[in-house]
């Protein structure tokens, strides 16, 4: 691997591999244009942008290694954030997320239906008409959306009201969201349409194209987003309608020219692959091992979902070279990313997400476009709350207080506060899909999965805290145990001599940080979200998981009210999640300095 360069304080990496910080800028920026030969970014006509999110597509279980044009057109022609994860894994709470800037506990759309979450629920609280294409058509945007944007959008409800913010709209619907072979789309203020008999991937390419041939001939600059459902799961539609033994989820059904592809593959089988031992929490922790049946369903499955992402890969290209074609590529940014990861295996979980390990948060990011360095991959932390901060500050648009996020430093010349964790959050159930998924009590449905974590990534750390609702606690270090297998939050067997430390520090002490962390996070608003250690130390000397461990704060965070549940919910009711409120420092003074 050549280091290049750290762009703004950036570790940037080249060819996969990490280079760590420490470059002068001005001197980064003239070995970055002159060696990488980059796109100017233009002055005048503010940048289109093509947006493409897949549904439930993994990063971890390698999906995107089969996806030779995605990786050719947008990955090697701009920029791969390789450290970028959901806050909620699951489609409809992480893409209103991602369509607001906000965490999920700001939105409380936190599930696919109605009563806490689905499109229902996003009209309900106002985001119809607060939401991104409507500030992007205010700004002077043409926008349009095909495929899916919200679960529990609906043959029955997509006209009371209809999706704002689009000039041109064709959207899938329930419960033929993920009828692969029978799909139901919704164009503009028309009836639905019912695509009996043509695969959903060739449906979607052609509406993308018509969308970019309007956005091309428009005189604004314009937003196109596609949003195909592969590699989801193929639904059931009448499962979706009765609901009561939960939702038959099958593998996804590839185009036919892709069905012989890949007839060899496997889940990758990493340790935490079907693992010997249990592991997780709750519901997880309780799952048997998996027979040679499931596990080579699972590999079925994931062979299929490969397949289907084949339709994808070829909808990138036709739209890419569509781009190419025209005069607008070199103005154009292209987002490449998913609504969440996925498992199958790991922790001995069938097919599904929900979960917070890295399979279900870590997602694929690419960005390229005007500005953007070539071939490069990126360690900065960033998630799905950013992108509409970022997609505002590519635009030239003034950042909105309300964004939980922050803006991704996709190019040299950016400047603004970068984050080393993310808030991970999650209420209800857990999904279980595939053929073998009616395990727990006879339901596709795991009860009790409502946690709230944080992932942390620093220079010397790389950690998971979680709190689940039944108050189990999790902690792994992922720097020694990347596959999350061994849980270091102490239990009353292990001996006190045996703990490993973080930062050199004690399990205790590094708890008692990352648990106070958590508690701001998790009702976090607006810029707490994004340094929410000003919070505790408003002196502003503590901007990281390193800085907090000093020991002149121990007293002050052994202190501080710890997260719990007072039971588990299905929805974001504040009555049963515990403490809301830290300890503050007066007059920002720590702690310790006064008590
Ligand atoms: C797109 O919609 C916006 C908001 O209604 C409107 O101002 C703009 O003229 C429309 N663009 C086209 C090409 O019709
Ligand atoms: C396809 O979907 C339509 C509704 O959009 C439904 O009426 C029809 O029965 C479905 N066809 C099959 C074969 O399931
Ligand atoms: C494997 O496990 C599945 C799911 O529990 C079960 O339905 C199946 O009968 C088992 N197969 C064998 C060969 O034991
Ligand atoms: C769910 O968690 C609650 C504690 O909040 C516990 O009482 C209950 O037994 C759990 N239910 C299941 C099915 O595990
Ligand atoms: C979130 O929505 C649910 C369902 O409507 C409601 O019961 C709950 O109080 C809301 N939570 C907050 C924090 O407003």
């Amino acid at each position: 691997m050549k280091l290049l360069a750290t762009i703004a304080g950036l570790a940037v990496t080249v060819e996969g591999a990490i280079i760590e910080n420490g470059f002068n800028v001005q001197n980064v920026q003239n070995v970055l244009q002159s060696a990488l030969s980059m796109t100017s970014r233009p002055t005048s006509k503010p940048p289109n942008f093509l947006f493409v999110i897949t549904d439930d597509q993994d990063l971890q279980l390698d999906s995107t290694s089969y996806t030779p044009h995605i990786l050719r057109h947008v990955r090697d022609k701009g920029t791969s954030f390789h450290n970028h994860f959901v806050t909620t894994a699951l489609c409809c709470p992480s893409r209103v997320s991602l369509w607001t800037g906000r965490q999920p506990h700001n939105t409380n759309v936190t599930d696919v239906n109605p009563p806490y979450g689905g499109y229902p629920k996003f009209v309900d609280r106002g985001f119809n008409d607060n939401f991104l294409p409507i500030w992007l058509q205010e700004a002077g945007y043409d926008t349009y959306y095909t495929g899916k944007l919200f679960n529990a959008h609906t043959v029955d409800n997509y006209h009371s009201p209809h999706v704002n913010g689009f000039n041109g709209s064709d959207f899938l619907l329930d419960p033929y969201t993920y009828s692969y072979l029978n799909s139901t789309y919704q164009r503009n203020h028309d009836d639905p349409v019912s695509y009996e008999g043509e695969h959903t991937t060739d449906v979607i390419t052609r509406k993308a194209l018509g969308f970019l041939e309007d956005a091309l001939e428009g005189d604004r600059p314009f937003f196109v987003t596609v949003a195909p459902a592969a590699p989801h799961s193929n639904v059931d539609p009448t499962s979706i309608v009765d609901r009561k033994k939960g939702i038959t989820m099958s593998a996804p059904i590839p185009l036919d020219r892709h069905k012989h592809l890949f007839q060899d593959v496997k889940v990758p089988r990493t340790a935490n692959f079907n693992p010997d031992e249990p592991s997780g929490a709750s519901w997880i922790r309780e799952l048997p091992q998996q027979n040679q049946t499931v596990v080579d369903y699972g590999d079925f499955f994931y062979q299929s979902r490969l397949q289907a992402l084949q339709g994808v890969d070829e909808l990138v290209d036709t739209l890419v070279t569509r781009l190419e074609e025209s005069d607008q590529l070199d103005n154009t940014y292209i987002i490449y990313t998913s609504d969440n990861g996925f498992h199958i295996g790991q922790h001995r979980l069938p097919p599904g997400k929900t979960c917070g390990f890295e399979e279900d948060i870590r997602v694929p990011l690419f960005i390229r476009g005007p500005g953007v360095p070539k071939g490069f991959a990126q360690d900065s932390v960033t998630t799905h709350i950013d992108l509409a901060p970022t997609i505002f500050q590519l635009a030239g648009i003034p950042h909105r207080s309300d964004f939980d996020g922050t803006a991704i430093p996709v190019t040299p010349d950016f400047t603004g506060t970068r984050h080393e964790h993310v808030t991970v959050e999650y209420w209800g159930r857990g999904v279980l899909e595939g053929d073998f998924s009616h395990i727990i009590g006879g339901s596709t449905f795991a009860p009790n999965n409502t946690y709230k974590s944080i992932r942390l990534l620093g220079p010397g750390y790389n950690l998971y805290y979680s709190v689940w609702c039944t108050n189990e606690h999790e902690l792994y270090d992922l720097s020694t145990d990347p596959y999350q297998l061994h849980n270091l939050y102490p239990s009353e067997s292990r001996n006190i001599q045996d703990e490993p430390r973080i930062l050199g520090r004690s399990l205790s002490q590094a708890i008692s940080r990352l648990d106070t962390l958590l508690l701001i996070l998790k009702s976090c608003q607006g810029n707490t979200c994004i340094e929410p250690w000003k919070v505790l130390h408003p002196e502003g000397s503590i901007h990281t998981l390193r800085d907090a461990l000093d020991e002149q704060h121990d007293i002050f965070y052994d202190q501080q009210p710890q997260v719990s549940f007072n039971w588990c919910d299905l929805g974001y009711r504040i009555e049963a999640e515990g403490p809301q409120d830290h300890l503050t420092t007066r007059y920002g003074l720590s702690w310790d300095s006064w008590v």
